[in-house]
Order: structure tokens, then sequence, then C-alpha cells
């Protein structure tokens, strides 16, 4: 984030995609941070912390609304939550997912689509693919809406490539991740996530490319990375993909503390006198 002087008074730019664009490791150094965020609460805490990028991931779908995948995510949720975010009015550049289904049908549909995150709040959109959304890329960048890429594990092909597994293993599929990055990133996309490829395929991708990658299970090499707020915060009980680390256990601390509220109403310690209002 940029700083201006007014005066006396020093204030915070808002991060804007021209920033991010020029943030590749090699000449800036500094790897970008982006968090996710999908309510004002959160944005709050995410913006606080100073990260680079918050994202309004379709990631949404498994951490808060409790599906097993990403699929039933729809554009109605995504502009809600985008809007629910932008409301913490964050320093940090608004990127939000396009979620499955919203981008493949025509030109029109997705920018019709990507028009209601940006109105929501957003600065930026991100889908998933490589050649295959060359259209649309091409549609949103002319409209001058910035586009995020995301290649490697894409969640919106989960079925296809038979549950989230590391993708690019093989020669043949890495030089395919490789030459898709080059497409996009010659299409004018401002940046680029590689999520669960082989630490070596990402360094090749990001030696190779002008614009930034942020990695997510994509090893050391990218220009930036990204985790989802509820891996780093420990919100679910449930083991942690290998790349995740917790920087916290809330779930455990938010359950204890509810119970404890439990047992004070139920034993009669709550609420006391000072907790209470008088005439
Ligand atoms: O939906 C999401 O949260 C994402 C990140 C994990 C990159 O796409």
């Amino acid at each position: 984030m940029r700083e201006r002087t007014f005066g006396l008074v020093t204030v915070g730019l808002h991060t804007s995609v021209p920033d991010v664009q020029s943030r590749k490791k090699s000449s800036a150094g500094v790897p970008l941070v982006m968090v996710t965020a999908y309510d004002t609460p959160g944005a709050l805490i995410v913006d606080k912390a100073n990260v680079d990028i918050i994202l309004v991931g379709d990631s949404l779908g498994m951490v808060v609304l409790g599906y097993d995948d990403t699929l039933s995510v729809t554009i109605e949720d995504m502009v809600h939550h985008t809007r629910a975010v932008a409301r913490a009015k964050p320093r940090a550049l608004l990127v939000a997912d396009l979620p499955w289904m919203t981008y493949h049908l025509s030109k029109r549909d997705t920018l019709r689509n990507a028009s209601q995150l940006i109105r929501a709040g957003a600065q930026a959109v991100k889908l998933e693919g490589g050649a295959k959304r060359r259209r649309m890329i091409e549609a949103l960048v002319d409209a001058e809406i910035p586009v995020m890429g995301h290649l490697g594990l894409t969640p919106q092909s989960v079925n296809v490539m038979g549950g989230f597994k590391v993708q690019a293993r093989d020669s043949d599929q890495a030089q395919t991740l490789i030459e898709e990055a080059e497409l996009l990133a010659q299409i004018g996309c401002f940046s680029l996530v590689l999520e669960g490829i082989p630490s070596q395929v990402s360094e090749e991708v990001t030696n190779r490319i002008p614009i930034p990658t942020i990695g997510i299970g994509a090893g050391i090499h990218c220009d930036g990375q990204v985790l989802v707020f509820h891996d780093i915060l420990g919100f679910q009980e449930k083991g942690d993909a290998k790349f995740v680390r917790r920087y916290a256990d809330i779930g455990k601390i938010a359950t204890k503390a509810i119970e404890d509220f439990a047992r004070d109403v139920q034993s009669g310690r709550y609420p006391q006198e000072k907790e209470s209002y008088g005439l």
C-alpha cells in the first residue's frame, strides 16, 4: 500500500490493480499476501493485518455455507458477500470470485455477472481456467474489468479432476499449465493464482510470466501466497490440507467460550447485577 501526505496527515491509499501488478518478487522483493474474507468483521480483521489483497473466494461455499464443494455457489451469494466485505472499506485490493457457470455461457452473461461483483464493491474478479476461458477474459479486460487468473487445482473442476488433487505432476500437464499461464498473462490478466501444483512448476511459471503469481499449495517460488481465512485461524476440527499453516485454534477457543456462557446461564451465574439495567 502506498501513502500520501496531505499537510500534516499521512493517509494510506487503497491498493490498486497496478500496485499488485508491479509486485513481481524479483523486482519488489516482498511477496504479496492475499487472504480470503466473506463478511464485514472478517474483512476488518484481515485488512487490519495489512494484507495486500482480500479475496471474496467462492470457497465461501465450503467454509461458510456448508457445501462439500464450490459448485453450488451462485452469483447472488457472491454479490451478497462481496457487499458485506466492501462495507469494511478495506485498504487492500478487493477481488471477488466469479462462481461456476457465471462465465461459461456467453460474453454477455460473463460481463453482466462480473459487473455485478464490481458494483458490489470488488475492484477485480477472479476466474478459473486457461485457454478455454480466453474469449471471456478478453471480453472482461475489454470492458475495463481487471481479471485475476487461476490455474492448477481449480476447485470448480472437481468432478473432472476426480477430487481435489494436486495437478501438473507429469511433464505434459506441467507444459500445458506453463503455456496457459503465458496465455493468461498475454491476454491481460493482472495476476495469477497457482493452486495445488508442484513447486518446480510454479517456479517455472513465475520466472516466465511478467505478472505476479500467487500460490496456494504451490510452494515458495510464487510472487505471493494466499490462504483461506478459516484455515489460517483454525475454525474447523477436520484435518487441514498439507499446505495449510494454522496460526490459531479459533474453533476450539470459540466452542469453549460458548460452553462457558451456557454453563453460567444454566448455573445462574449469568447475568449478574453489573450486567443488568435498573429502573
Ligand atoms: O475460493 C478461494 O478461496 C480461492 C483461493 C483459495 C485462491 O480461490
